[in-house]
């Protein structure tokens, strides 16, 4: 026991208060720093004489390093600490189950698009993709829908704020029949030479756009264009060739289908066409799948042919309906949410 010993025991006590690093290291100032009290006491050796300063120097090396050694112990133990905390909060419970790579699957519409488009090739359908930007003749005009015409308003269109050679503002097409046209013409125009020419069998699917939206009405909808135009296509051949589409679609010979009068202004006679199923929830009750009808001679003359000898049929289907069909889905809206719970259901 000499007087260093109270600063020692004062100076380890100082040490373990500290609870971090740098509250460490000004604890340690005040004891060993430039003014600390073991500085102070090597200071007070120069009063002594030779004798004296020997024991005296001896006694507070002493201190000093046992100052030192309980710094260092409380170093490494305030590191050992951060270690640990450190290693709990990045504790891994290696008991969770990784995380795999999910297997993707085909969009429920993509499929039902696919399963449209196999069906319709097998007939000896041409398969057409067309811009979703269209100008208005071709979304309307050319359709035997007259600027101001009132049969515009069956389609609530949105505009882009462009416009065309024209002058009129360019439209998200508000149905995929612009696409007849296009394809008709592009037909006519390669077979001018051809005589008689092949007949144009097409069918078009893509993205329509309508100022609409509720559980059965997205303002971005899929529409499949169909159009056969020969010499001799009659309503008898729509009537066959979509029905028989249909009970290859639904896989059942007991679907029943119905042509329904209707209007188009680029079909004459037009007709929408419902299906009822012979079993199942909706069983028994008219459920509208699409629009048809012969086209009008008119929409002929606009593909750059004759309407006296080309004639044909022409519809329009919704494959998003079809798809809530084949799957049962009663709600529209879920197949663009991007919900993959809802997805993954159909992969
Ligand atoms: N384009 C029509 C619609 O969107 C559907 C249709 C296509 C009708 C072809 C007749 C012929 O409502």
């Amino acid at each position: 026991m000499n007087d260093l010993d109270p600063l020692i025991q004062e100076a380890g006590a100082a040490f373990d208060a500290a609870p971090t690093p740098a509250e460490l290291e000004n604890a340690k100032a005040r004891f060993l720093g430039k003014s600390g009290q073991l500085t102070e006491a090597m200071k007070g050796l120069a009063k002594l004489d030779v004798e004296q300063k020997k024991a005296r120097g001896a006694l507070i090396n002493q201190a000093k390093q046992r100052v030192e050694a309980l710094l260092q112990a409380r170093r490494e133990a305030l590191a050992a600490g951060e270690l640990q905390a450190q290693l709990r909060a990045e504790a891994l419970d290696v008991t969770l189950p990784g995380r795999k790579r999910g297997v993707g699957g085909l969009h429920p519409v993509s499929r039902t698009m696919e399963r449209i488009e196999a069906i319709f090739a097998s007939m000896g359908f041409d398969v057409a993709d067309g811009p979703e930007i269209e100008t208005d003749w071709y979304s309307f005009t050319a359709l035997n829908n007259p600027e101001n015409h009132p049969a515009r308003s069956m389609q609530d269109t949105f505009y882009v704020d462009v416009k065309d050679a024209e002058g009129r503002w360019l439209n998200l097409r508000p149905h995929t029949s612009p696409m007849q046209v296009r394809y008709a013409q592009a037909h006519a125009q390669r077979h001018a030479a051809v005589e008689p020419m092949p007949e144009v069998r097409v069918i078009a699917p893509g993205r329509t756009y309508r100022v609409d939206s509720d559980a059965t009405h997205s303002p971005m909808f899929h529409q499949c264009e169909g159009l056969w135009i020969g010499e001799n296509v009659s309503f008898k051949d729509l009537k066959a060739v979509f029905s028989d589409f249909l009970r290859q679609f639904f896989e059942t010979d007991e679907l029943q289908v119905r042509f329904r009068p209707s209007f188009f202004p680029f079909t004459e006679p037009s007709a929408e066409i419902d299906i009822a199923f012979a079993s199942g929830p909706l069983k028994g009750r008219w459920l509208e799948v699409a629009g048809s009808g012969q086209v009008h001679p008119n929409v002929v003359r606009n593909f750059g042919l004759d309407p006296e000898r080309h004639i044909g049929f022409a519809f329009g289907m919704g494959p998003d309906r079809l798809a809530m069909l084949r799957y049962g889905v009663n709600d529209l809206r879920l197949f663009f949410d991007g919900d993959l719970r809802f997805l993954s259901q159909f992969k």
